[in-house]
């Protein structure tokens, strides 16, 4: 009994000088402060940088007198180990919300578990785990976009080209000769985007034959070589080329004038994003076309889900699908309404 009442003393006078603590020095408590930490996997690639200055812009934009915001990045490198260590510093320095970009998405279990151990949620973004270990606890969620729809966009994309443009069968076989630039093996958005656009070709009645695909891990230097490879290979063969994103479209366009080829003598390249540069080769001609990769969309959603996680207000106006997932929708891109896309990034 004694021991009860010395207890409930204790928290009446811990209560008091909580509030009395808040109101001398006006400083705001640990709900009013949001300190994100952003852990990605590889600081050379181009789509997550836009995507990062974005959300930074985001997060500032919920900044008040109520409410203070601070973001710290951190790049991977390429290393699971690395962003699992610098999970655990971000932590450890009192960040009370993590946007993960994960090295390998089949292994977020470190991740997971130090977030656990310390009540912290977690918004994985670009690089989806997989389902299983999304549910297997509260405060995890995804934020990105359907892999399978930006396929699609970018097979209908090359179908209205080649509707439009006979010249794009320069052998004038009827078939066109494509080559695919793929991105990391066992990413969400490579495999399943290359059988999308191959399939809505197909699908629309446009014949196709396969020469050749190569892995380019979506960077732009690795799609160069392996583009140069497949010249080598196939020279003035090339009708099309898919790349499952605007860099290694990119990649594949460098390769092509490197090795001096004239403008008749090109295939059409189609790229998925609308990174800056990837939009520019749309304006200019160099690229028929490209798929919006709504990184303004998904930084908007991380950065009110971030909010509302750490300060847990919110969480109720916060659509999602299954409970957990945020997915944002692809645009096309055309040279028609290039100008569109390029005034919303000025
Ligand atoms: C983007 C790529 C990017 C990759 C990184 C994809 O969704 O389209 O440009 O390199 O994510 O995870
Ligand atoms: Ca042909």
């Amino acid at each position: 009994m004694r021991r009860r009442k010395i207890l409930a003393a204790g928290i009446v006078f811990c209560m008091c000088m909580r509030s009395l603590c808040a109101c001398e020095s006006q400083q705001l408590s640990g709900e009013d402060k949001v300190r994100v930490g952003v852990a990605y996997y590889n600081q050379s690639d181009t789509f997550l940088n836009e995507l990062i200055a974005c959300f930074k812009e985001e997060l500032q934009s919920f900044e008040s007198d109520d409410l203070e915001v601070t973001v710290t990045v951190r790049d991977a490198a390429g290393s699971q180990r690395t962003q699992d260590d610098q999970v655990k510093e971000m932590l450890d320095a009192g960040c009370n919300v993590l946007c993960v970009n994960l090295v390998d998405r089949a292994d977020p279990s470190e991740i997971i578990d130090l977030a656990r151990e310390r009540d912290i949620p977690i918004i994985f973004f670009n690089r989806e785990p997989v389902a299983e270990d999304l549910m297997q606890q509260d405060g995890l969620y995804y934020v990105g976009a359907e892999a399978e729809e930006s396929g699609i966009m970018q097979g209908e994309l090359a179908v209205d080209a080649i509707r439009q443009n006979d010249r794009i069968d320069r052998n004038k076989d009827g078939k066109i000769q494509y080559v695919v630039l793929e991105g990391e093996a066992g990413h969400q958005d490579a495999i399943i985007r290359t059988e999308n656009a191959v399939e809505t070709l197909k699908s629309n009645g446009i014949a196709l034959e396969k020469l050749s695909y190569q892995i380019a891990n979506w960077n732009r230097a690795q799609a160069q070589n392996r583009m140069e490879q497949m010249i080598g290979q196939y020279q003035n063969k090339i009708e099309l080329v898919l790349a499952n994103n605007d860099d290694m479209a990119l990649g594949a366009m460098d390769a092509y004038r490197k090795l001096n080829y004239t403008e008749s003598a090109l295939p059409v390249f189609f790229g998925i994003d609308g990174t800056d540069v990837g939009l520019q080769a749309v304006r200019d001609g160099k690229m028929a076309g490209t798929v919006y990769n709504d990184k303004e969309g998904q930084a908007e959603a991380m950065a009110k889900l971030a909010v509302a996680a750490a300060t847990g207000e919110g969480m109720e106006d916060i659509e999602f699908e299954n409970e957990k997932y945020i997915y944002l929708p692809y645009q096309k891109v055309t040279p028609d309404q290039i100008d569109e896309f390029l005034d919303e990034e000025a």
